[in-house]
């Protein structure tokens, strides 16, 4: 091969690239067969948290919807999809243990794909935001352990952000049911493992007993923040019983303490919130 060609063989492969990932508009838009190849990658990649059909599931928002958060364009969407979202549980492409990543083009076959999942109108929010806002600081007692916009409780997770990254379904599922799938700590996308909300209940050497949930573990010792927001730092070796438990800390709300109108008011609130 002579020096020349060999160079406008990588020029051109540099400037194909280039054309992929420069455009505003996804090249590959409205094109039936990409979407069918972004769906075979969606599947792989993204339906773990966003759920089979980009509907969204318990740790990643429903991509459906018209109307999104972070993303407006195409090349908002390329650019989340590639560098993730700092400081959320969204990963940057290639991140997810899964070889080197996806190559652009791929990436704009997902999103050819996401675009065909979307729904024309925006869903109309179901409850009334305002009466869950006050349900939520008052008789309902959410915010005893849960903090929205920096006003409410650190025992449970913050949920400023959950109206943006949870369905509706899940939301109320959380409240109904708590233990079934207890949360992840949304801003731990570092952690080679995500925490979870365990419960759990130490006893120390003089027979102290502690109960919250754990907010940082590691063979040797756990931190717990009790129900009075206290954190303990513990050796485990100097405790006389440790124990975990995947019985949610949060009480469960029957119909009978809070009615579906009632909780759907207080989701239409974290939804309000969660869309800022
Ligand atoms: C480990 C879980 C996880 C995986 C895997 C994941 N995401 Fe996400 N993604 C999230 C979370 C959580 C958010 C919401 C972040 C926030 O706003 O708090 C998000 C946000 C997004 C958004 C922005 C939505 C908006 O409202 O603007 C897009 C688009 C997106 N993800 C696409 C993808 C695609 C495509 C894949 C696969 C290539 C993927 N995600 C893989 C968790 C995940
Ligand atoms: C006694 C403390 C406590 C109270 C009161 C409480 N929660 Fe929780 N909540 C928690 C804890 C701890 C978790 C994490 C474990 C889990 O997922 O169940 C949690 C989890 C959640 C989640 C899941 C968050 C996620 O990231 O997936 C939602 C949603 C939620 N709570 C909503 C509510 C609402 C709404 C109320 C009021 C009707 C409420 N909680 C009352 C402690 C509480």
């Amino acid at each position: 091969m002579s020096r020349r060609w060999r160079t406008e063989v990588v020029v051109f492969v540099i400037l194909a690239a280039a054309a992929y990932a420069a455009d505003d508009r996804n090249p590959l838009a409205g094109d039936a067969k990409a979407a069918k190849a972004g769906e075979y990658e969606f599947r792989i990649n993204c339906a773990l948290c966003h759920g089979l059909g980009a509907h969204g599931g318990g740790r990643g928002p429903d991509l459906t919807r018209a109307v999104k958060k972070h993303t407006h364009s195409d090349a908002d969407m390329f650019q989340v999809i590639s560098n993730g979202i700092p400081g959320t549980a969204m990963p940057a492409n290639g991140t997810n243990g899964q070889g080197v990543g996806m190559t652009d083009e791929e990436i704009w076959q997902i999103i050819t794909y996401i675009r065909s999942q979307e729904v024309k109108a925006p869903a109309k929010p179901l409850g009334n935001a305002v009466h869950g806002k006050d349900l939520f600081y008052g008789d309902a007692n959410c915010s005893l352990c849960h903090m929205v916009e920096g006003k409410g409780g650190r025992l449970g997770p913050d949920l400023t952000a959950v109206g943006g990254s949870r369905t509706r379904e899940a939301m109320i599922d959380s409240v109904r049911d708590p233990s079934r799938r207890l949360a992840w700590g949304l801003t731990e996308a570092t952690k080679e493992f995500p925490h979870e909300y365990e419960s759990v209940t130490a006893v120390t050497a003089d027979g102290k007993e502690i109960k919250g949930v754990t907010l940082n573990e590691d063979s040797f010792s756990v931190q717990i923040m009790d129900s009075n927001e206290q954190i303990h730092l513990l050796k485990k070796d100097k405790l006389r019983s440790f124990q975990k438990s995947r019985q949610s800390a949060m009480p469960k709300y029957d119909a009978d303490v809070l009615s579906d109108k009632d909780l759907e008011d207080i989701v239409a609130y974290l939804i309000s919130v969660g869309a800022k």
